[in-house]
């Protein structure tokens, strides 16, 4: 997959992409990342990239025109929208000629106003051949680039950073996981937390005893089956405890809906005992 990546801080980003899985990913050629200097595309002398909001303010507003530039110089386009065609920036919603936009890479703004970003979104992104990220600094980015030219907002969570470059990596990290031959052994992403809707149960390794705490000897006996069914099991305990919300849209089986009745039983019994 080709990742490009528009930020004022491409230095940012060197660390993370140079090591573990990333590196991997990247020296197997199924990453292939490119960071993109917003300033490279600026016009002028000095090359300015951001400018006080219309109306007064505090802040500075990322300006539109080298943000254009760069997304339409790398899909190869000159005109991403003409003037006057989509809404007139009024609404909050995503405005209809998002989806007119033809390349059909996802040009991807971070901002904690985007839709939540999670694994089913990971797993969508990472059937694209190529996405471009954008990531927004300072007080926010000119509304025309939401508009016009992002396909798609994403936020990885209720919080505001000063910027969208720890979110494009955390996308970055996500997407490129599960792309096929990128983790060692073969279906590691889908037995992860969050694939097939539950969290994973615990995990040991050597000592079988760290100070005096020891290893489940379900772990240790040999036997493959009840490993399997004690995985499954903790895994169900697990997400009833701290995620719910989750079993709801899980893929459940009938051995498992009636160990989730163990647990519902279990927990009034606690219930009682308060
Ligand atoms: N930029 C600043 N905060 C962000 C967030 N929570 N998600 C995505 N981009 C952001």
């Amino acid at each position: 997959m080709r990742v490009d990546i528009l930020t004022l801080f491409p230095e940012m980003f060197s660390g993370y992409l140079s090591s573990s899985i990333m590196d991997k990913a990247r020296t197997l050629q199924l990453l292939d990342v490119h960071l993109q200097d917003i300033r490279d595309y600026a016009e002028g002398k000095h090359r300015i990239t951001d400018e006080p909001p219309y109306g007064g303010g505090g802040g500075m507003i990322l300006k539109p025109e080298p943000i254009f530039a760069a997304v339409e110089s790398l899909i190869g386009e000159s005109k991403m929208n003409q003037p006057g065609v989509g809404s007139s920036g009024v609404d909050d919603e995503v405005s209809d000629d998002k989806n007119e936009r033809q390349s059909g890479i996802p040009v991807i703004l971070l901002t904690p106003q985007g839709r939540r970003f999670s694994q089913d979104v990971a797993w969508e992104l990472s059937r694209n051949e190529r996405m471009i990220l954008i990531c927004g600094r300072y007080e926010g980015v000119d509304e025309r680039v939401r508009e016009h030219l992002a396909t798609d907002e994403l936020s990885i969570g209720d919080y505001v950073m000063t910027g969208g470059e720890l979110a494009a990596m955390v996308v970055v990290d996500a997407v490129t996981r599960l792309i096929p031959g990128v983790l060692g052994a073969e279906g590691a992403a889908e037995s992860d937390s969050y694939a097939g809707g539950l969290l994973e149960g615990p995990h040991y390794s050597r000592p079988q005893s760290f100070r005096g705490w020891t290893v489940p000897e379900v772990l240790t006996s040999g036997h493959a089956a009840e490993i399997q069914r004690w995985r499954r099991q903790q895994a169900l305990r697990r997400t009833w405890r701290r995620r719910p919300d989750l079993l709801l849209k899980a893929d459940l089986s009938e051995d498992d809906k009636y160990y989730l009745a163990v647990l519902a039983e279990e927990r009034i019994d606690e219930l009682s005992d308060d």
